[in-house]
């Protein structure tokens, strides 16, 4: 062989080489820590699908990230080739400016996968997965390309196909209402048409056996699975179909029955992260900060405005009937002179806020429809807040839509400004019942832009918004950290009026693994007269006076409610802890928990060494012994223990409650006893 041809061949072969090489993409990306590990494949037809292991064992089987149903177009979904993939790390540590914990360390790997059509369109599709110890992420991305400007997406098909038929805490894939009931079965034995035409739920619709999320499983070797959606962005929510022969789940996003499509979408854009959490612990969900890891850091340069607040205010007594919205019967609850009585209360007890429903035009049939600027003539808003500034107690505004959301739209910007000249920095929103416009879904595209465009114009006016009726939480309180809180689930107003008996003992067992890991929730805790047969005899709290207090801790927000009448308050030495407990946190420990059984949270006030503690447990009674590890070497604490009483029982004894002191350490022990439906709280104070 000659020398020119031996070169010749060597070029070729490096030349080869390098291009199988080129073909032979990195697909497969793994946790920092190595024990998450995801592996993407294109079929034989060049579709794209996804493998998740967690220590080597798969969590989610192969399973097709099914691609794109549009309206006037061929599905975006195979006879892909890959045109590149790429892997990066990224690690960081931001801060909440309110939050469970000041600091957030975040993790991840990912991967980045082009694709695009052999054939026809030659259309663009990207994938991309990020891979945190805690768990997964990913999202499609439609990059700019020739042949595709705008899509209208009629289904988006991305699958999660099951090891195994999990234990499984769901609630329906309701495309209006979040405010039912979790239910705890095997994932076969999911039924989420059952519960349409559920009671005393204001809007419904369940098309189909799907359930909504986040829905969270437990394995049969005991593995804890949670999936949900981050940084939900102008698209609809994702609900998950349940296909029982193939354990696997679908997405299905909700509809409009205005448009024929479901979202409409120019490109370039992506979707919101498709998210799974993994933990070997229950409790290691709750501390999972995947969810806000997954959205854009925060884009309101100042929000110091926004305080994390206990509050008060004029909701319970609407709630029992007695007083109302409206003038017209006579009972008006928002008056100047009832206002400035929970000013005072809260005042004297360490609440720096009042809610206010019930102040403005519109509550009575024959008002013409909600008005947002115009009081009644027997409040006096300019002087409420006047007043609660002298004594240090801000107002909170309250905006009801009735669902008629094109009349909220055309008010919004005065109704803010009105809220800034008077130095109102909140207000708790509503959608109650059908939507205007009609034929939309509160889950659906247009209301989860209206939801973010109303955080993005508050935000303008230095207003921070709780919303009830609202979209689920994707972790947007990151980005936009004037989301403070929301409801999304059945809240206690549930126990005030519903004919199926309220929320049963065991529902906040569920809703800390499930609703909670979606975010913070404003359930308006700290009901004392549990039975109140005053107002309503058929009717009643399913918990204990001590659970009650527990909910301060267990169950987070950033605006917490003492939701009781203030003279149910009055003279009880159990208030002491609303009181004294935190709104804002250094840091949070599970101290334990299993689903729909019991859980235990300690929390550390921001700024201060005191400690508070919380736990719950369903309809069995509990001992516990407990652990306070999590406290500072050479310190001493006064703990203060608020704890079931002897007999105490949610339903035959729910007042009964036991109020005890003694000096702690790091080295203490505690045992408690837990009454069914009962809890306990604890307020650590440093000596
Ligand atoms: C439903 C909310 O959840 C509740 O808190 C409020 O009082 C009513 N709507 C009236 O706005
Ligand atoms: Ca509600």
């Amino acid at each position: 062989m000659n020398k020119s041809l031996k070169l010749s061949l060597v070029l070729i072969s490096i030349l080869l080489f390098s291009c199988s090489k080129q073909l032979d993409w990195q697909t497969t990306v793994a946790s920092p820590d190595d024990n998450v590990k995801v592996e993407f494949k294109l079929t034989e037809e060049g579709e794209p699908t996804y493998l998740v292991t967690y220590k080597n064992k798969e969590v989610i089987k192969t399973s097709t990230l099914g691609g794109f149903d549009l309206k006037d177009m061929a599905s975006i979904k195979d006879n892909f080739e890959i045109t590149n993939a790429t892997t990066s790390n990224f690690s960081e540590v931001w801060e909440m400016p309110w939050g469970e914990q000041t600091k957030v360390e975040n993790n991840y790997k990912e991967l980045k996968i082009e694709l695009q059509e052999k054939a026809d369109l030659k259309r663009k599709l990207t994938i991309v997965f990020r891979v945190y110890n805690d768990g997964l992420g990913f999202r499609y991305a439609f990059p700019e390309q020739e042949n595709l400007s705008e899509v209208l997406i009629t289904d988006e098909n991305t699958q999660f196909n099951l090891t195994g038929n999990h234990t499984v805490w769901w609630a329906p894939g309701d495309w209006d209402i979040y405010e039912h009931l979790y239910n705890t079965t095997k994932f076969t034995e999911i039924d989420a048409l059952s519960k349409v035409n559920y009671p005393n739920i204001a809007q419904s619709y369940i098309p189909q056996n799907a359930v909504n999320t986040p829905v969270t499983m437990k394995t049969s070797e005991g593995l804890y699975l949670s999936f949900h959606e981050a940084s939900l962005v102008d698209y609809s929510e994702m609900t998950l179909k349940i296909d029982k022969e193939n354990l696997a789940m679908n997405s299905e996003l909700v509809g409009s029955e205005r448009t024929g499509y479901k979202v409409k979408r120019a490109v370039p854009f992506h979707t919101p992260w498709r998210t799974l959490q993994i933990a070997k612990k229950a409790g290691d969900l709750i501390e999972s900060k995947l969810i806000v890891n997954l959205n854009e850091p925060n884009k309101l340069s100042d929000i110091s405005w926004f305080k994390p607040t206990k509050y008060t205010g004029i909701w319970w007594e609407l709630h029992l009937g007695k007083s109302t919205w409206g003038m017209a019967s006579g009972k008006h609850g928002a008056t100047t002179v009832n206002t400035k009585a929970f000013i005072d209360f809260s005042a004297k007890n360490n609440i720096g806020a009042v809610l206010v429903e019930g102040w403005n035009n519109g509550w009575d049939p024959n008002e013409g429809g909600f008005d947002y600027v115009t009081p009644y003539p027997d409040y006096d808003i300019k002087e409420v807040v006047r007043y609660g500034k002298e004594k240090g107690v801000e107002i909170i505004m309250h905006h009801e839509t009735f669902g008629n959301v094109e009349n909220y739209i055309k008010q919004q910007d005065t109704a803010y400004a009105l809220m800034q000249s008077l130095g109102i920095h909140s207000v708790k929103t509503g959608y109650v019942g059908k939507l205007m416009p009609k034929g939309e879904y509160h889950h659906g595209q247009f209301m989860v832009n209206h939801y973010n465009n109303t955080i993005e114009k508050a935000a303008k006016y230095q207003v921070a918004i709780n919303a009830h009726e609202p979209i689920k939480d994707t972790g947007l309180r990151r980005t936009y950290p004037n989301t403070i809180s929301r409801e999304g689930l059945r809240g206690q107003e549930y126990n005030a009026w519903d004919s199926q008996g309220g929320n049963p003992p065991e529902y906040l067992s569920i809703v800390a693994f499930t609703r909670m890991l979606a975010g913070p929730i404003d359930y308006t805790p700290g009901i004392f007269d549990i039975k109140f047969d005053k107002w309503k005899k058929d009717n009643q709290v399913n918990t204990t006076i001590a659970q009650q207090l527990a909910l301060y801790v267990v169950i987070y927000g950033p605006v917490q409610m003492a939701a009781d009448l203030m003279e149910n308050y009055e003279g009880n030495p159990a208030f002491q802890f609303i009181k004294d407990v935190g709104v804002d946190w250094q840091t949070t420990k599970v101290l334990n928990g299993e689903i729909g059984d019991f859980v235990t949270i300690a929390r550390k006030q921001k700024k201060s060494e005191n400690w508070f503690v919380g736990g719950i447990t369903d309809e069995n009674a509990r001992e516990m012994e407990l652990k306070f590890d999590f406290l500072s070497p050479d310190t001493t604490y006064e703990a203060i223990i608020y704890e079931d009483g002897k007999d105490a029982h949610w339903n035959e004894n729910p007042t009964a409650i036991n109020i005890r002191k003694m000096e702690i350490s790091n080295k203490s022990n505690l045992k408690v006893k837990l009454a069914p439906g009962g809890g306990f709280a604890i307020s650590i104070i440093k000596k």
